[in-house]
């Protein structure tokens, strides 16, 4: 295939979405758009400002006056001018953000602001929703999968790198609540595009499926 300009990686919780993304785009020297950040994003700000994650008109209204912008090094992610990159891997964030997206006014919001981003082309954006909604022109779709085990394992490997409390055992039982509110939300649910190259990375470096990608572009 001729270089893809656009590029959507999808798939659920930890499924190495992010770790793709970023290899890939370095890769190509494509911009990369982790646009689970901008949820998380949301969430912090919800949740710092008391506001009930249940109350859909509350949400979408925040999302309507948040800003939110990456920004180098590494992507930082800015919630009106404020850096909170470490803040929303948190474990409260974490807890509510499934919430937040699955309200239709907020997907509406962050779902134009995403569109933008990718404007230019020469990008990689990784999410939920990628090639089925934001992005159904991407000349490339991957959606990446991973049995549950293999997912809170990298989960918890994660959390022990930062130096942070992990409990396996409470990672899956998260992991198993959140792919269900991910994939049973009326809107935008997960689910790959019709179009899209399944790659199941059990079992597999990051490495290797960088290579599986690439190969499908023709390149590597
Ligand atoms: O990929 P992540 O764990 O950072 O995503 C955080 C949450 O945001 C997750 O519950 C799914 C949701 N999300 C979404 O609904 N649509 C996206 N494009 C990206 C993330």
């Amino acid at each position: 295939m001729p270089k893809p300009s656009m590029i959507a990686i999808d798939g659920p919780v930890a499924s190495g979405k992010s770790t793709l993304g970023r290899l890939l785009a370095q890769r190509l020297g494509y911009r990369f758009v982790d646009t689970g950040a901008m949820y998380r994003a949301l969430t912090w700000r919800a949740i710092k400002l008391s506001i009930d994650l249940e109350d859909e008109e509350e949400l979408s209204q925040l999302a309507a006056n948040t800003k939110i912008e990456f920004a180098p090094p590494g992507d930082n992610v800015l919630v009106d001018g404020h850096d909170v990159t470490r803040e929303i891997q948190d474990w409260q964030v974490e807890a509510g953000v499934s919430l937040v997206a699955r309200v239709a006014g907020v997907r509406k919001v962050l779902v134009e602001q995403q569109r933008g981003l990718a404007q230019k082309g020469e990008i990689v954006m990784a999410g939920r929703d990628i090639g089925t909604t934001v992005l159904p022109h991407a000349e490339l779709k991957v959606y990446l999968v991973a049995s549950i085990e293999e997912r809170a394992r990298r989960r918890y490997l994660e959390l022990v790198e930062r130096g942070e409390a992990a409990d396996y055992e409470a990672i899956l039982a998260d992991l198993i609540r959140r792919d269900e509110i991910d994939s049973e939300r009326p809107i935008s649910p997960l689910q790959p595009a019709p179009e899209a190259r399944i790659i199941d990375t059990d079992g597999l470096s990051a490495d290797q499926v960088l290579s599986e990608i690439l190969s499908m572009m023709g390149e590597g």
